[in-house]
């Protein structure tokens, strides 16, 4: 009896190492109205699935401020399970030996990723140098060259959607004289980087920056400085202001307001020679030693690569899906052009990693690039001090 009572004791006092079932720590900033809903659609799943989801979310539009929260837990060595990741820094963080590749790789091999995915999509994904195993998953593809517009407020003015700079130039003039801001803008560096990045695909030469960019800076009201996103958008959906240049997360805001495409709003992309900038969304996983963890990361990745899945969460996001074989009938006519711009872009070279969004370079070009930027976006800096800031940048950090 005294033997048992003893061996109860020692059991109820060990520490648990059982499996009490799949966890998971998502490090992200969807915090926005329609970002929100559509990470909804994977707790949900996640949760049907008898997972436990510990949010971690970190406010701050373009990721910004969730990557230096990331990186101070990595360095700490306490990184949440799962983090939403851009494309290189997937391999900066396998380098510094963080990365739990075979966790999901099985997942990968399991449900067929290859076949699933534009092999270069997968190679993203794939760890040791994007010919590993995969060691994050992919939930998107966003469009970053993007206008939105109020129809009503282009339908009173007699405007139609601009299909050059010029007359992306004329419409605000026009919108301007009607005392309406024609140009809703929150002067956040990446923001101003995503606007830059769209002008430099569409025009380039040396007069892009004074014929578009500057001249877009003088299209914005004063209070865009610091502005989040999703409220310019607002401004937008409210009439506030006639157009947006944003990456399609803002459908997600039109879509949140119960908007359509069409009747309420107008999407076409800026003006561009078949240029596409895309901007992909992927949750990386990270080492681990706890089982449930462990179990939660598997669970997880495999939900994300999920066929309705992937339909669902982009109605919601404004994205298209990352996997190849889901039908696009449910999709409205904005992620109907995007999936089908993307492929004309890839057959004429005209596909283009955002750089504003992470998918060119790792976090620390990307900073010291955006900086740039926005000091040109927001002061007297000349084109040509601009010119010479930037290539002084990309040497300095080569
Ligand atoms: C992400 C989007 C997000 C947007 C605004 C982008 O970098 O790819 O998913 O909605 O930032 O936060």
């Amino acid at each position: 009896m005294k033997k048992i009572l003893i061996a109860l004791i020692v059991f109820a006092l060990a520490p648990s190492t059982s499996f009490a079932g799949p966890k998971i720590e998502v490090l992200h900033w969807w915090t926005s109205g329609g970002e929100a809903a559509a990470l909804k659609v994977l707790k949900d799943d996640f949760a049907a699935n008898g997972g436990e989801w510990l949010d971690m979310p970190v406010t701050g539009g373009g990721g910004d401020a969730a990557n230096v929260t990331l990186k101070a837990r990595i360095v700490a060595g306490d990184p949440p399970s799962a983090s939403q990741i851009k494309g290189p820094t997937i391999q900066e963080y396998d380098q510094e030996g963080v990365v739990a590749p075979y966790n999901i790789d099985a997942i990968a091999q399991a449900e067929g990723w290859d076949s699933l995915l534009d092999p270069m999509i997968a190679a993203v994904h794939k760890c040791q140098n994007n010919s590993g195993p995969y060691c994050a998953a992919p939930v998107n593809i966003h469009r970053i060259d993007w206008m939105w517009a109020n129809k009503e407020v282009f339908d009173n003015n007699n405007l139609s959607m601009p299909t050059t700079w010029d007359e992306l130039n004329a419409a605000a003039d026009t919108l301007k004289a009607a005392g309406i801001i024609p140009f809703a803008h929150g002067g956040q560096p990446w923001q101003d980087a995503t606007v830059f990045e769209a002008v430099a695909m569409g025009v380039g030469g040396n007069n892009y920056y004074k014929n578009c960019f500057v001249k877009l800076q003088g299209y914005t009201d004063p209070g865009s400085p610091g502005r989040d996103w999703n409220v310019a958008t607002g401004m937008v959906i409210e009439g506030k202001a006639g157009f947006q240049i944003m990456g399609d997360w803002a459908k997600g805001e039109f879509t949140a307001a119960g908007k359509s495409p069409g009747w309420d709003y107008m999407c076409v992309p800026t003006p561009s020679n078949n240029g596409y900038l895309y901007n992909v969304d992927s949750f990386i996983f990270y080492k681990t030693d706890d089982p449930d963890k462990v179990a939660g990361q598997k669970l997880l990745a495999k939900l994300m690569m999920g066929k309705n899945f992937q339909k669902v969460f982009n109605l919601y996001k404004g994205s298209i899906p990352a996997r190849l074989d889901v039908p696009m009938d449910e999709f409205d006519d904005c992620a109907k052009a995007s999936n089908a711009d993307i492929k004309t872009a890839g057959a004429s070279g005209g596909l283009v990693p955002s750089f504003a969004h992470g998918m060119a370079q790792g976090n620390t070009i990307k900073s010291a690039l955006q900086d740039v930027i926005t000091e040109h976006f927001n002061s007297d800096m000349s084109s040509v001090d601009a010119a010479n800031a930037l290539a002084d940048t990309v040497l300095a950090n080569m």
